[in-house]
């Protein structure tokens, strides 16, 4: 804390609201997080629904507090990530907030200083798994009180997850949010002299900070954030409350950070964000994915991938850009849920069956070879046999190659949540098994297509079953296992396809590209 937030700190607590009106530029909760050291700020879901007006402003001027450089020289730290790409890519910034703190990387609890679990709150088995982890670092923490453990990410934004923290987790040092990483370095001080929980979330969401340091994992592919929260409000889904509004980088920070990541080596970049094609809505000019996408085929990075698509958001634009191919992938991940305009309706989608299919009409006749796949959740409140059964028929008519499949979880806070739960789990585990056996089934369909053929496969590394074998992704993201030298890993390389399975393809190296597929 510098001297000026030290002296408006004192003053704030000696009348924090006639201050307030001075600084009335931001709100309390920012306030609070920004200004006050020892701090119990706990989240508030109903707080983080609201949208307010206030524009997002963006910070360039990120650097280490000088009172905390090398506060981990002769550390480790360690992070373990729950759920999707966006906290994988959090969890990298993490850990390059850490690095720059001093500390090393371990991968063994024993030997860490620091333990961070950046979890999902998106389903209640993500959240059980959480749990579970944190009762097995109690003994590691009675063994070294001097370790530190700190809950991030989804799970941190809700109430009743800080409570049961407060309440059963008590040796847990530190509770943070999905908007405040940046303030690692300061709670991480706090954590260390304070004897209570440092519990620092805040409800709304905060500025975009732009060059915070990060520690990639690997250096073939990079995640690269577009934009951050939504705005859909899907009734049965959290992520609106734990991530807030929806909030764009600017696009020539996008594309500095892709021509930067080319100019390294990598060989692929996903973009990420929750919804991405309402990417540039709020941006004060007309800008949108399919301009962004336009921008991004100029740079010499062979591969560009983007995940997750809302169908209503889709435009014609971004499907004549994503037609133009070159490094723009023949893979979207489109995201339907369910197969009945009914079930959609009372999930808030604003689509029906019939405006899905025809967006899959559009794609299909832009771009003929594109692989298509989605996310299904079965068994919501009041879905009837013959609803269940519509998404097996929409399933086998988009043709989709795979599909992530979820039992719908009630989460406090949802609009769904206040409705019965009343699809038994049993019935919901069979439709999730009818479901999932047509998924295979077109899965492995899919592959089979591929036997004979040569694939072009960016090469990850070695194989998690077979140190010998190598394995990577072809653009349409079919995992592909091949014999071939190590000097490969990174590289884009062709490969003739002799064995399609479920999940993965078979092959061997090849010297020719002709006829790559
Ligand atoms: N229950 C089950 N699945 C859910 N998803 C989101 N919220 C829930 C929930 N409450 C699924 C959706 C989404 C994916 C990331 O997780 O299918 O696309
Ligand atoms: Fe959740 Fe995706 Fe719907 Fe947003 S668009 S509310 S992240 S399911």
């Amino acid at each position: 804390m510098n001297e000026e937030q030290r002296l408006e700190t004192n003053q704030i607590k000696n009348d924090p609201k006639a201050n307030l009106d001075r600084l009335k530029n931001m709100d309390s909760d920012e306030l609070i997080g920004k200004y006050f050291q020892s701090t119990y700020q706990p989240p508030n879901l109903k707080k983080a629904k609201k949208r307010l007006k206030k524009d997002v402003d963006i910070h360039y001027d990120y650097a280490v507090p000088e009172d905390m450089k090398g506060i981990g020289q002769g550390k480790k730290f360690l992070i373990r990530t729950y759920g999707c790409q966006m906290n994988e890519h959090d969890s990298e910034v993490m850990a390059g907030l850490l690095t720059d703190l001093g500390y090393q990387p371990t991968e063994e609890t024993e030997e860490a200083d620091v333990i961070l679990l950046n979890t999902c709150a998106i389903r209640e088995n993500a959240e059980n798994k959480v749990f579970g982890e944190i009762g097995h670092l109690k003994p590691i923490k009675m063994e070294n009180p001097d370790l530190i453990i700190g809950v991030c990410g989804c799970m941190s934004q809700e109430e009743s997850v800080v409570n049961r923290i407060l309440q059963k987790h008590p040796f847990v040092d530190m509770i943070f949010g999905t908007h405040n990483i940046h303030r690692l370095p300061q709670l991480l001080k706090e954590a260390m002299f304070s004897k209570e929980m440092v519990v620092e979330v805040w409800s709304k969401e905060g500025d975009i900070i732009e060059n915070l340091p990060k520690v990639r994992k690997g250096n073939i592919k990079a995640w690269v954030n577009i934009m951050y929260g939504c705005d859909k409000f899907c009734t049965y889904c959290i992520v609106p409350y734990t991530r807030g509004k929806e909030r764009s980088r600017l696009p020539e920070d996008i594309i500095q950070e892709v021509r930067h990541l080319a100019a390294q080596g990598y060989q692929e970049v996903t973009l990420l964000g929750q919804n991405v094609n309402a990417y540039g809505k709020d941006l004060e000019f007309e800008y949108g994915l399919g301009d962004l996408l336009d921008e991004l085929r100029k740079i010499d990075i062979p591969r560009v991938r983007f995940t997750t698509s809302h169908p209503r958001d889709f435009d014609d634009h971004l499907i004549e850009v994503l037609a133009k191919g070159g490094n723009l992938l023949d893979h979207i991940h489109l995201p339907v849920q369910s197969g009945s305009s009914d079930i959609l309706r009372i999930m808030a989608r604003r689509y029906t069956r019939e405006d899905f299919l025809e967006l899959v009409g559009k794609i299909r006749e832009a771009m003929p070879n594109a692989t298509l796949t989605t996310d299904i959740i079965v068994g919501f409140p009041n879905e009837t046999d013959e609803q269940f059964e519509e998404t097996m028929t929409l399933m086998k008519e988009v043709g989709f190659e795979s599909a992530y499949t979820f039992i719908y979880s009630p989460r406090e806070g949802t609009p769904a949540a206040r409705w019965e739960d009343n699809i038994p789990m049993e019935v919901k585990k069979e439709r999730l098994q009818r479901l999932n056996a047509l998924v295979n089934e077109q899965s492995k369909a899919s592959m089979e297509k591929y036997e004979g053929q040569i694939v072009e496969v960016l090469v990850e590394g070695e194989s998690k079953k077979d140190p010998d074998v190598l394995s990577g992704y072809t653009e349409r993201n079919k995992l592909v296992n091949f014999k071939a030298p190590k000097s490969m890993i990174g590289q884009i390389v062709p490969v003739k396809i002799t064995k399609a399975k479920t999940w993965s393809l078979d092959g061997e190296f090849v010297e020719s590209t002709a006829e790559v597929l």
